[in-house]
């Protein structure tokens, strides 16, 4: 079977919708088809300012979010990035590829680090799409499923793929983006034209998987729609009607075409009351299952040990190979 790979940050209390649909509907699909790894980057979650005992539990949320919306831990491989020592062995020899100005290029950093001014960002967050790079590379894989803003790193990525080969010999495969037409971007309730996240201004536009429905329910009533009447797909004129048909499309498994044809001659109202209705329906047992799996951390503690074990399996190999061709003496 090809491989795929992806990975989602343990930035809050909860996945929001955006991870969800943008990202693990996706990855759960991809599992019938593929050998699919998929991780946790808490080496990546530390460029940020944080809190360890808060990070500790946020990781268990996302990895108990990730069982119980669909990755199955005996078919995929799902680890945390920190028990992969091979993550950090093989970022360091990419940062020695990666050219300076390549990487002040990243929009990402660029965004991140004019927040605070670049002093208040640290040298982490600067090499963030390295580890990236080595996070991916690591395994080998074909695809590489993510959502429609991490598609800069992702090219960085084959770039120092190619960058590698072509220096050291072939040694990576070139992964490809895998990004979804549907529900690739879901944009902030309160500000549509801004993709949701967990940054966001004010959590108003954000729906989180493990929300209580009805918040869900009031935060979707309350989202900004557009001028005029008419239920029409078109971000330019109405990215609030649009980002609420994708979100509706996403969760039902619908096409958006389809659903505008239904929703013709209705209000506003009667879209939204849809795609509450659907959300909740489609999150509640994710969130019910979640707090189950959340009552045992041993019990998660110990199946993310045994993906640590499955991932490490491929990434010393990498590792081992890479070393021997970069001119460091075999390892212990
Ligand atoms: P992260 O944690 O920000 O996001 C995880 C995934 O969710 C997608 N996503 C969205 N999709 C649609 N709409 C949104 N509003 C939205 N917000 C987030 C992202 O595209 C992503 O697919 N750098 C990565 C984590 C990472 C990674 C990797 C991913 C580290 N190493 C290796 C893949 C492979 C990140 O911060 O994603």
């Amino acid at each position: 079977k090809p491989r795929v790979l992806s990975g989602m940050q343990p930035s809050g209390d909860s996945l929001h919708l955006g991870n969800y649909l943008g990202a693990l509907v996706n990855w759960v699909k991809t599992q019938d088809d593929y050998d699919a790894f998929f991780f946790i980057p808490d080496m990546h979650a530390i460029t940020a300012k944080y809190d360890p005992a808060d990070l500790k539990a946020r990781t268990r949320k996302t990895a108990a979010q990730f069982i119980a919306g669909g990755i199955d831990v005996d078919r995929s491989t799902l680890f945390v990035q920190s028990q992969v020592p091979e993550h950090a062995q093989l970022a360091w020899v990419l940062n020695c590829l990666t050219g300076f100005g390549e990487a002040s290029r990243m929009t990402q950093f660029k965004d991140k680090s004019a927040k605070g001014g670049v002093d208040a960002a640290n040298v982490g967050l600067f090499t963030y799409p390295v580890l990236m790079a080595a996070d991916i590379l690591l395994y080998q894989p074909q695809g590489v499923p993510v959502g429609d803003d991490q598609r800069q790193h992702v090219e960085l990525t084959r770039t120092l793929a190619q960058r590698f080969n072509h220096r050291f010999g072939e040694t990576f495969v070139v992964p490809e983006a895998q990004i979804p037409t549907e529900g690739a971007r879901i944009y902030d309730l309160q500000n549509p034209t801004s993709k949701m996240s967990k940054s966001a201004e004010s959590p108003a536009g954000l729906i989180n998987v493990l929300d209580e429905p009805k918040l869900i329910a009031k935060r979707i009533k309350s989202a900004v729609t557009d001028t005029g009447t008419v239920i029409a797909y078109d971000k330019q004129e109405k990215p609030g009607v649009s980002n609420l048909l994708d979100i509706l499309a996403a969760v039902t498994d619908r096409h958006v075409p389809e659903l505008v044809a239904e929703f013709e001659g209705k209000m506003y109202g009667h879209l939204k009351v849809a795609v509450a209705d659907a959300v909740v329906e489609r999150l509640t047992p994710i969130r019910t299952r979640t707090l189950e799996l959340l009552d045992d951390p041993a019990e998660l503690d110990r199946l993310l040990l045994v993906g640590a074990e499955k991932a490490r399996s491929v990434a010393s190999k990498t590792v081992a190979d890479v070393y021997e061709k970069v001119g460091f003496l075999p390892p212990l």
